[in-house]
């Protein structure tokens, strides 16, 4: 088995049922094994920065009902935000004075948010910050609104494809969802320039070996900037409530891997990674991750964004989040990188 690591380490990719076997006979002495080369893949190419990207979750208001998500439309329990112009820009401003070099703006699809709109935010930030990035994750948009967002300013988006896997993808999402068009999606934000994040949730409910393996294939061959990985987890109320969450283990795994099939990709050890496991972030860093995004939403609306249950550092303030990150990575080697640590190709 650890030919297969060493084979992905020299030629970042496998065949499918390699990926397969990986997968399902890892265990924990073949799991450090991989993660000593993602790390040693991860320093070559970044050292020992980690970039901090600030997380400003603007509104959850939202079209869609994707089943595992606690902020979709059916969840009449949900109470309802939206933050205006001016406190997306006072987050901005905190942010910056903490060292932030790139404001992630994410929220639900909310129709509230025109294009309009969303332009004359995203120049309002540009102009005030011409040296920070602006990654936007606002879900699935024409080709049009996009070119606007980018013409606008913003440079980076996320856009989770969920799943590679078309009858997994149905068993998450309701019928006026589709794979085909999140792929879409993807290609169109590609086409225009954006440096793009594709990614999954690890352990969502229905997800086979299988699932994994179409996700990594889908992941090499659409060659993102940045993927984004963490956990399942499920929420209250919606109907996943009773599905079992990922684990830490085989996020750790599925890190280490997506590492070594893309040595220079933007990681990030996610939030959720930190709400399954305490050092879930910093084991995440240890994988092979090398991006951190802690939240610089008001304090007021926190638990409001609630996409699953017991979401970490609800309670604290943007400069607690980051402090308190900045000790976690600095307890293993690393430290925080003022920059907008844009992906290697765009620098
Ligand atoms: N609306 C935008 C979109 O669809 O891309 C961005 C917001 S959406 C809440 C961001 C991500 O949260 C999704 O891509 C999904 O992978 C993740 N997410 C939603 N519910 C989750 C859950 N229960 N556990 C873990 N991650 C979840
Ligand atoms: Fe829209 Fe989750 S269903 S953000």
């Amino acid at each position: 088995m650890k030919q297969l690591i060493d084979k992905l380490y020299e030629t970042g990719d496998l065949a499918p049922a390699e990926y397969r076997e990986l997968i399902d006979g890892r265990n924990p002495e073949l799991a450090e094994y991989l993660f000593e080369k993602a790390r040693d893949v991860r320093i070559r190419h970044y050292g020992y920065d980690v970039y901090i990207r600030g997380l400003i979750e603007f509104t959850n208001y939202c079209r869609n009902d994707c089943y595992y998500c606690g902020i979709r439309r059916s969840n009449r329990e949900a109470e309802r935000y939206r933050l205006t112009k001016e406190q997306i820009l006072e987050c901005c401003s905190t942010g910056y004075d903490l060292g932030f070099r790139t404001f992630v703006l994410q929220g639900g699809e909310d129709g509230y948010f025109t294009d309009d709109r969303m332009v004359d935010i995203i120049s309002s930030i540009k102009s005030e910050y011409p040296d920070c990035a602006i990654t936007l994750s606002i879900g699935e948009k024409s080709h049009e609104s996009y070119k606007a967002f980018f013409d606008a300013g913003a440079e980076r988006y996320l856009l989770r494809h969920e799943t590679a896997d078309p009858e997994h993808y149905r068993k998450l999402h309701p019928q006026e969802l589709s794979l085909k068009n999140r792929k879409k999606c993807l290609q169109d934000l590609k086409k225009i320039g954006f440096q793009v994040g594709c990614g999954f949730m690890v352990g969502s409910p229905y997800q086979t070996t299988d699932c994994l393996v179409e996700d990594l294939l889908f992941i090499k061959e659409f060659s993102p900037h940045m993927v984004g990985i963490g956990p399942f987890i499920p929420h209250h109320a919606t109907q996943f409530a009773e599905k079992p969450a990922g684990t830490l283990e085989l996020t750790l795994f599925l890190l280490g891997i997506i590492r070594l099939m893309l040595p220079t990709v933007l990681l990030p050890a996610t939030t959720a990674l930190g709400t399954i496991h305490p050092r879930g972030r910093e084991l995440g860093i240890l994988a092979g991750a090398n991006v951190v995004m802690p939240n610089l939403s008001p304090r007021s609306v926190r638990k409001k964004y609630m996409l699953y249950d017991n979401k970490i550092c609800t309670g604290d303030e943007a400069a607690e989040c980051r402090y308190c990150l900045e000790r976690r990575l600095e307890s293993i080697g690393c430290r925080v990188a003022v920059s907008r640590g844009d992906h290697k190709s765009f620098q």
